[in-house]
């Protein structure tokens, strides 16, 4: 536990957005033109958001022969069971007109009528992925959405970390900020809007920055509010394996493989050759054979060249950095963690299950990705709950005032990461599971201090041990059939424990009971 730190008073703006990817900034720009005022805090530069490394893009339908209807019903059939119906079809529904918008933006790479140039990914049974010019779709469109809200008046930017959310009777009312100066400040808002990520920063060979270490689920987790699917994390399954890839490795877009590229063994055979979907199966698949193949490669050699290298110049030059040829190489390729389906839980606005709290983006479990998220769709989700979370946060705050909270000490939790952990997720909690690895995984986690990334894993672990079957990125060689029995949610709560919803039964609205005190602080 930390010092005690050397406190300032802090303002009171009517919301906090916490995190600065597409959720945040989509969130926090809705806010700002609604009128509230609006404080974002970022620990890290909007670079090193898992948004603004997101290659692939946007999923939304447009083509001729598309739908939302075909959206939704390919969700559903990646998410295994998992999903909620109702946040699906909002969020696919709404998908083409926010899209729309953004057509003048530049961010799209369009054709010569100004439309958009539709990319295919695994699992889409249609080309709906909108891409930037350059296959850097995240860092096109965080990039844009961070220049367009940077200069709003009514937004605050504050550089630093949410180490502690600050409570009063059940209630989120600010967060405890640790700035780079080295002070810890309160930051009191009548709403707390969490947009951090998620966790699958905290695996060794991961996508992620190393900064992606699930703050937000902790901080909601530790104000009382349930976590669901922690046992769900998708792990990408072409990213670049070289020995010396550092964090985040690179990751080997999926758009490679709807352009055509083929996943192969070292004699040169396709090793999904054999599926319907080919390269295009579910990503939850493709992992499980890059993995069950190792060594595998792309290979693009049988494209043309010039084609290859114009449609993705960005990844070209990146792996010529590397000594690579996209167009003519073996890119040796193996999974790596990438996108954490679980998360705090939310209705299809953000609410949490506590009050005053929200949570958007791949911090949230809104019910849209189900046990496997379709390619692309994160970002959608960012910019479509966004703006809802944002529309309810101020219907909310007419009716809210921020509260006067005495400044008082809270212990502050250390945020270390043990040393090991990434390594050990690697081994332990990676695309196929087997219970004496994940017993092993705990074993070792009781060992450590109870830092939030420890937390966090001994509640993955708990839930992955307790999950006995597989289903989308859970998968388990000592059960791997899906169960009907298991069709629901994992929850989590401080005070209650882990428990089981089945069906939808966990999105139906309701509090969790309150405990008597949310922590020991809010006795002072
Ligand atoms: C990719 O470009 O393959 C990643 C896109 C995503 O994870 O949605």
């Amino acid at each position: 536990m930390a010092q005690e730190p050397p406190h300032r008073e802090g303002g009171a703006p009517e919301v906090l957005v916490i995190g600065q990817g597409v959720a945040g900034l989509s969130a926090a720009r809705a806010l700002a033109e609604r009128g509230l005022k609006v404080r974002v805090v970022a620990k890290a530069p909007v670079e090193r958001s898992n948004s603004y490394l997101a290659q692939g893009g946007v999923a939304a339908a447009f083509a001729a022969d598309d739908s939302p209807a075909l959206h939704a019903a390919d969700t559903l059939a990646v998410g295994r069971g998992l999903n909620r119906r109702q946040t699906v079809k909002t969020v696919v529904a709404a998908g083409p007109a926010v899209l729309r918008e953004l057509l003048p933006s530049g961010v799209f790479a369009l054709d010569s009528r100004g439309l958009p140039l539709l990319d295919r990914e695994a699992g889409h049974s249609r080309a709906r992925i909108w891409h930037a010019p350059d296959g850097y779709t995240g860092r096109a469109l965080t990039g844009w959405l961070w220049q367009t809200v940077h200069s709003h008046t009514a937004i605050e930017w504050e550089p630093g970390r949410v180490v502690r959310l600050i409570t009063r009777h059940g209630r989120v009312v600010g967060a405890w900020v640790a700035t780079p100066d080295g002070a810890v400040t309160p930051r009191l808002a009548a709403h707390v809007v969490l947009a951090t990520g998620g966790l699958a920063g905290l695996w060794r060979f991961t996508t992620n920055p190393p900064e992606t270490q699930g703050d937000g689920l902790w901080l909601a987790y530790d104000a009382g509010a349930v976590l669901a699917d922690l046992e769900f994390v998708q792990f990408h399954p072409t990213v670049l394996a070289q020995p010396q890839e550092g964090r985040p490795a690179l990751l080997l877009t999926e758009a490679l493989r709807g352009f055509g590229a083929h996943l192969v063994d070292r004699s040169g055979r396709r090793i999904l050759g054999d599926h319907p979907a080919g390269e295009l199966a579910p990503r939850d698949e493709v992992a499980r054979a890059v993995a069950s193949h190792a060594p595998v490669y792309l290979s693009l050699r049988h494209l043309d060249p010039d084609a290859v290298h114009r449609h993705f110049p960005a990844l070209s030059q990146a792996l010529a950095e590397r000594g690579l040829d996209l167009a003519r190489d073996y890119i040796p390729v193996r999974p790596g963690a990438h996108f954490t389906m679980g998360g705090v839980l939310t209705d299809s606005d953000g609410r949490t299950t506590v009050p005053g709290l929200w949570a958007v983006g791949e911090v949230a479990m809104s019910g849209l990705h189900g046990a496997n998220r379709l390619a692309s769709n994160s970002l959608l989700e960012g910019l479509v709950l966004g703006r809802r979370v944002a529309a309810a946060v101020a219907e909310a705050a007419r009716a809210s005032r921020p509260e006067r909270v005495p400044t008082v000490y809270e212990p502050l939790p250390a945020w270390e990461v043990p040393a090991e952990l990434g390594e050990l997720l690697d081994r332990t909690l990676s695309v196929f599971r087997t219970p004496t690895e994940m017993q092993a995984l705990r074993q070792a986690l009781s060992r450590e201090a109870s830092t939030p990334a420890v937390v966090l894993c001994r509640l993955m672990v708990e839930a992955a041990l307790a999950r006995t079957e597989s289903r989308g990125s859970h998968w388990r060689r000592d059960a791997a059939e899906p169960r009907p029995e298991w069709r629901g949610h994992l929850l989590h709560q401080r005070e209650r424990g882990m428990w089981f919803e089945p069906g939808e039964a966990a999105f139906a609205r309701r509090r969790v009971p309150r405990p008597a005190h949310l922590h020991p602080a809010e006795g002072i």
